[in-house]
């Protein structure tokens, strides 16, 4: 687990901005260390992917950042909801620690972001596959005063902002599938799990799990899943960079946190409705005691699925796996 460390943020800065090479003597005084203690942070650094050149008559320049997600990365600043990210190199779930930090009272706007997952959890109880090299797989800690009934709309709400990221960084409008599948040429791109703990009257914390295929190939997924996914990478052919992604995600997701909260969520519907792919179509609802078939219609003002059965009447949907009867 790394979390946000101030001196490596500083170092970072004054290597960053440095366009040639810092003598370890302005280094450590700069910040104020030993040249030994400045030496191990220089070591860390490499050891988290950093190439940084390091010559006994000239000092240090940095080279290369690697594209990882470290707390001192993703700069949370500016934002009034996210407030500290913490970063994994490997979790079983993002979205089981992060429940287990927040029942520890960790506070809202808590980001945990991880390069891979061994225990990735989808919805209705299956798996998500998260092989490392460049993916999200994030869980953030929201405490919202709302009731439980309420809940269900931040869903609806976090689809809406990775939908508005991914537009926003590859130009490409991707389709909503109910409640918030994220498709592209109707294959999955991303997913949310969002996990509650509550009173009868009010929530305590919402975790709202993301994962978003970004930059891995088809290959690194099993063979069964690879006519079902897409991943930007391999829908665009063009390789994202993943922390500027992360940054324009936490944003569009901070704008949708906000309009609901402020606005309602007639507001997000609307948004979600731009891109909803199913309005129309005939559709099969699989749930764990049975199916349903029927016309989908949209959703309404509590974010519920709309179903016009075969006999006319129109079915409210609160949870459940909907397929394009076409594909079936
Ligand atoms: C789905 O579409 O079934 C939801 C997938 C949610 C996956 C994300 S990845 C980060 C977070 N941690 C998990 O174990 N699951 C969510």
């Amino acid at each position: 687990m790394i979390r946000f460390q101030e001196d490596i943020y500083l170092l970072l800065q004054w290597l960053k901005k440095g366009k040639t090479h810092l003598s370890g003597e302005e280094l450590s005084s700069k910040l104020k260390l030993t040249r030994s203690a400045l030496w191990k942070k220089i070591n860390f650094l490499r050891e988290l992917g950093y190439n940084i050149d390091g010559q006994r008559s000239r000092g240090y320049m940095l080279i290369d950042t690697p594209d990882i997600p470290y707390p001192w990365e993703i700069d949370l600043e500016k934002s009034s909801l996210w407030k500290e990210l913490i970063y994994f190199k490997e979790i079983g779930s993002t979205n089981t620690f992060a429940y287990s930090l927040a029942e520890e009272g960790a506070k809202e706007g808590t980001v945990l972001i991880a390069e891979r997952q061994t225990g990735g959890r989808g919805r209705l109880g299956r798996q998500w596959h998260s092989p490392p090299k460049g993916n999200v797989y994030m869980s953030l800690i929201l405490r919202p005063k709302i009731p439980p009934y309420f809940a269900p709309q931040f869903t609806l709400a976090a689809g809406v902002g990775v939908a508005d990221s991914i537009r926003k960084v590859s130009g490409v409008t991707p389709e909503i599938k109910w409640p918030n599948d994220i498709l592209l040429g109707r294959k999955k791109l991303s997913g949310i799990l969002t996990e509650l703990k509550s009173e009868m009257d009010r929530v305590s914390f919402i975790i709202v799990g993301i994962g978003v295929n970004l930059n891995s190939g088809l290959d690194d997924y099993p063979e069964q899943l690879r006519d079902q996914i897409t991943t930007l990478m391999a829908f665009t052919g063009k390789r994202f960079n993943r922390n500027q992604f992360i940054k324009v995600l936490l944003d569009c997701l901070e704008g949708v946190f906000n309009l609901l909260l402020k606005a309602g969520f007639g507001a997000i519907k609307k948004r979600w409705e731009e891109y909803f792919c199913m309005k129309g179509e005939d559709v099969i609802i699989s749930f764990e005691r049975g199916i349903l078939r029927g016309k989908a219609l949209g959703i309404d003002e509590s974010g519920a699925f709309l179903l016009r059965r075969m006999d006319g009447n129109v079915e409210r949907v609160l949870s459940g796996d909907i397929n394009f009867l076409r594909s079936i």
